[in-house]
């Protein structure tokens, strides 16, 4: 007799699992946690960056794919001394490039929780998850003392968030419908106005979005590198008279070169007057607002359509975490919302009880539980320690920029705006002969002292005692310190200009011969 189809098959499933007795895991977690507290108890100590080179890096982990198994305590001993060892030290005191905070340890741990329990934050049948994102984009339009009625999500960082935020500009704001015709019914070119300063991520979103790089305006900034609200209000009319569409400006809210604040207030009047979307990329300043001093500074966030906000900058997540608010809900779940049978299975219940599926809020549908690292940490410290922290941020820029200030051979070339310094070193006697020169006297100066602190940058990321990072400001090349980090000390300040100069005299040395 023929063997039944059901018995062939059931022979061929062996039991197969990934599953692990409670002892097993115990172990790894036990192995992992150390290893977490001795990177944690070291942080402090030696180079920030590798000395190998990219090539090196690569070659040390080449391996071809696994196929047998391994056991899992040779894994986390091999990260320990292959991935641990040469990865960049995020969070060491002296890391003050770019803008890049130093972590929260229970943020740490929040994320091994969140992918413990590995809940997909997409549909408010994953209830709780969803619950605790919903609080915590409460709790950060209280800080903002943004529209309790705001929508909101948590993403990838302040890229996404500001994606996020000009679509929903562009479809709520075109004159027809964007979501069923896409960019081919535009009438009238859709332009968008930001400043000559803004994050290179809105010209990325704005490709990506269909609006187009030649419909972006770059409005001239004032001397402080903030928006200029003539240029822009004359480059708005402009545009209007030559029948185009203006239809979003982007402010910043602490920008990325020198920490400016636009005139936010300013910004949001025009943006009234003429019927504008107010988007405000706030990734790097607007937790700020935790601190009472920079809050009256931040005036007129509050009136933006949208905004986007970085938690891994200044609320110190682990890395990812951003965030966009949406002033009015309907916009954002106009954007995003696409129905789709096999999701949206609407019981009475959810009906009943108001239950909201965040996916409908941005391009993801699956989501990591982002929320609860941010939940922890703020449980942890409350506003009032974050509050001292960042004004500590503050202040140590402040005083790096007076020790700038008193020093014969450094030169402030923007002043701390929130925690960001621009500066150079500039050999001491060139600099009195700079400070006796006209304006179109300096240039000969500038060319090389240009190429001294850019050589100056080149060997401090080699040596990685500290990481500054460097921009361009009308044509300086400039030495850039950007505190987001808890852990930096007057001291760290103090040393690092020792460093810096020490580099600077030596450097100088060789490269003057050929000035
Ligand atoms: C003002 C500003 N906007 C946007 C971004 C991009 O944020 P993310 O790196 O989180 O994508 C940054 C990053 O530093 C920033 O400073």
């Amino acid at each position: 007799m023929k063997a039944k189809k059901s018995l062939e098959i059931a022979n061929l499933i062996k039991d197969e699992t990934f599953d692990m007795d409670p002892e097993e895991i115990r172990q790894i977690g036990y192995q992992s946690v150390d290893l977490m507290v001795d990177y944690f108890k070291n942080i402090c100590k030696g180079p920030i960056l590798t000395n190998k080179t990219f090539k090196q890096i690569k070659k040390l982990i080449i391996e071809p794919l696994p196929t047998n198994e391994q056991s899992p305590a040779s894994i986390i001993s091999e990260c320990q001394k292959k991935i641990i060892d040469n990865s960049v030290k995020i969070g060491h005191p002296r890391l003050l490039g770019w803008i890049v905070a130093s972590g929260t340890v229970i943020g740490t741990f929040a994320d091994a929780i969140a992918s413990a329990i590995n809940q997909n934050v997409a549909l408010s049948r994953v209830a709780m998850a969803t619950s605790i994102e919903l609080l915590v984009i409460e709790w950060i339009k209280e800080i903002l003392d943004y529209d309790s009625n705001a929508a909101g999500i948590l993403l990838s960082g302040g890229s996404m968030a500001n994606f996020t935020a000009l679509a929903v500009a562009r479809n709520s704001k075109a004159d027809y419908n964007v979501k069923t015709q896409g960019m081919n019914q535009i009438s009238k070119n859709m332009i968008l106005y930001v400043s000559e300063q803004v994050h290179m991520c809105i010209p990325k979103a704005a490709n990506i979005l269909g609006i187009g790089t030649n419909n972006i305006r770059n409005v001239k900034v004032d001397q402080d590198y903030r928006l200029d609200i003539k240029d822009l209000k004359a480059k708005i009319i402009k545009d209007q008279n030559h029948h185009r569409y203006p239809f979003a400006v982007v402010a910043t809210a602490g920008t990325v070169n020198t920490g400016a604040i636009d005139p936010l207030n300013d910004i949001a009047d025009i943006c009234q007057d003429y019927n504008l979307w107010l988007h405000v990329d706030a990734a790097y300043g607007g937790f700020a607002s935790l601190s009472k001093n920079v809050k009256k500074l931040l005036k007129g966030l509050n009136r933006a359509n949208s905004i986007a906000l970085d938690p891994h900058k200044w609320l110190f997540i682990p890395y990812e975490a951003g965030c966009v608010l949406v002033k009015n809900p309907t916009d954002m779940l106009d954007t995003f919302f696409m129905h789709a049978d096999y999701l949206h299975v609407k019981t009475t219940e959810s009906i009943s009880n108001g239950y909201l599926d965040l996916s409908d809020y941005s391009l993801q549908l699956s989501r990591q539980f982002r929320a609860l690292k941010i939940w922890m940490s703020l449980k942890q410290y409350g506003t009032l320690k974050y509050e001292r922290v960042i004004n500590q941020n503050i202040h140590l820029a402040q005083y790096l920029e007076a020790l700038v200030e008193e020093s014969p051979d450094f030169q402030v070339i923007t002043p701390a705006n929130l925690s960001i310094i621009c500066f150079r070193y500039i050999p001491k006697d060139l600099k009195q002969k700079y400070q006796r020169m006209y304006h179109n006297k300096q240039k000969q100066i500038n060319k090389y002292v240009n190429q001294l602190n850019q050589a100056i940058i080149e060997k401090i990321v080699k040596d990685s005692q500290i990481l500054l990072s460097s921009t361009v400001l009308n044509g300086i090349f400039v030495l850039r310190v950007c505190v987001v980090n808890y852990r930096t000390t007057k001291q760290d300040i103090k040393d690092i200009l020792m460093i810096v100069r020490e580099i600077g005299q030596i450097t100088d040395k060789k490269l003057r011969k050929k000035f």
